[in-house]
């Protein structure tokens, strides 16, 4: 392999491969990544008009001990999609492999470079990459980024993850008070073993003023043995990013179009709306007329703990399946709901403002359903289209007068989509993509 990595990087990783894992695990479940959902990927990356049938192709670059990689591999498993999963860790790999193996994956090819060798590795372009927790690992992130881009085909797109600044705070003091008492960098360096000795002494140790602990809740690799403590706390190449650094590097230098989506709670922590909770000041409400990107930045110091951003890149905003064309069908993710049982929330208070608790992402906030936003919540089957919902609904109207059009109708339906996009757990597809994945089985 040739040495365009760090070899301090590699030589924690082939020692402590990340993340921990036991092969054997996969008899019992599958780990799910946030990104790599396919119904995710398409709403956001392909204009929800993505089958996977087409020879999809995909890479997972840094992809370590597997999560991501063996996710896209279950469910793509009875396609014509190949997964490259590369590494420059062999123990990472070997690892990874053996997860396949007892789940009988045999859609992935296993590539051992770093990933900057990619442009003379001869691999072909990709539709989708995976690069989550590698780019802030390199020397030269930017460098990572180009040559990524490079490996993309025009209409694709990446998932990302990189480390964000406000919510490791604590970690970044811990790791420069570890790098005094391990004596990085000095003569009196110790050895790794000691190294995380020394941290675990320490952290059992430190008052709770200590800014580490005051943000206890917010991590937990220290507590997944050693693998996961030398990542958080003695890794000898990290760095982090604020929203207005990712929107720079990424918006500004490349063009890129970016979609955050935090784990489990989508795009509401970036929200301000959606962060300051059932009793917002009254100048809140000025915040949410600012451009989006303001909005983030806001809403990234607000709320505070966001310690990873997870976002898709695309070309542009048209890659994100468009709310107000009939044609798509919306449908409920994350959780099991029905329309049944969401509309029910959303009548809560008979048609009017009401306070939205949702248990999950810990949000909560008043939102107004519109007139008809419940009935038609109601209709949502997740194979209706938001044109053949409308019709069902003029067909049991009611009211005085003509019943409301497509556009009345999305206008009115506007807030309530907003929330539950912004929490993922309403999502869009085109029926085309439903159309080529039935042709694909049906041949
Ligand atoms: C923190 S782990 C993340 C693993 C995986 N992507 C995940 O999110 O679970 C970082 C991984 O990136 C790999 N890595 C770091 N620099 C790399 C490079 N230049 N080329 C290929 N892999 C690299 C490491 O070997 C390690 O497996």
């Amino acid at each position: 392999m040739p040495q365009n990595h760090l070899p301090k990087v590699k030589s924690q990783y082939e020692s402590l491969p990340y993340p921990p894992c036991n092969p054997k695990d996969e008899h019992q479940r599958l780990v799910l990544t946030w990104l790599e959902d396919l119904p995710m990927i398409n709403h956001y990356c392909f204009a929800g008009r993505q089958s996977f049938q087409n020879n999809f192709r995909a890479l997972v670059a840094g992809g370590g001990t597997g999560d991501a990689t063996i996710f896209l591999a279950e469910q793509l498993r009875h396609t014509n999609a190949e997964i490259v999963h590369l590494d420059m860790s062999h123990a990472s790999i070997v690892l990874a492999q053996e997860r396949a193996k007892i789940r009988g994956l045999t859609n992935i090819t296993w590539v051992h470079y770093s990933l900057l060798s990619l442009p003379a590795l001869g691999l072909g372009k990709f539709d989708y990459i995976n690069c989550s927790g590698v780019l802030h690992h390199l020397a030269d992130p930017d460098l990572g980024l180009r040559v990524l881009l490079s490996a993309l085909k025009p209409e694709g797109a990446i998932g990302l993850m990189l480390y964000a600044t406000t919510g490791r705070t604590g970690v970044y003091q811990m790791q420069a008070l570890m790098r005094l008492v391990n004596g990085v960098d000095t003569e009196r360096e110790a050895d790794d073993g000691r190294k995380i000795a020394n941290t675990r002494d320490l952290l059992g140790s430190l008052p709770p003023s200590n800014w580490f602990m005051r943000g206890a809740a917010l991590h937990h690799d220290h507590e997944l043995g050693d693998a996961g403590l030398y990542d958080l706390l003695l890794h000898s190449q990290d760095r982090s990013y604020s929203v207005s650094e990712l929107f720079d590097w990424l918006g500004g230098r490349h063009g890129l179009h970016l979609s955050f989506s935090d784990v489990q709670r989508g795009r509401s922590p970036y929200l301000p709306h959606m962060v300051l909770g059932s009793k917002p000041p009254a100048m809140a409400a000025g915040l949410r007329q600012l451009p989006l990107r303001q909005q983030y930045e806001m809403a990234e110091l607000m709320i505070g703990d966001i310690i990873t951003h997870s976002l898709y890149l695309t070309g542009d905003a048209g890659c994100t399946a468009p709310y107000g064309d009939a044609a798509y069908i919306p449908f409920f993710y994350h959780e099991p709901l029905t329309g049944e049982i969401v509309a029910q929330v959303f009548d809560s208070n008979r048609g009017q403002p009401f306070m939205l608790t949702h248990q999950h992402s810990g949000v909560s906030l008043t939102v107004n359903p519109g007139k008809y936003g419940a009935k038609i919540l109601r209709l949502v089957d997740g194979q209706k289209s938001f044109g053949e919902i409308f019709d069902a609904f003029r067909a049991d109207w009611r009211g005085q007068g003509a019943a409301p059009d497509n556009a009345a109708l999305f206008a009115d339906f506007a807030e309530s989509y907003d929330t539950l996009n912004a929490l993922e757990r309403l999502l869009l597809r085109h029926p085309e993509a439903d159309k080529a994945a039935a042709a694909a089985q049906a041949a």
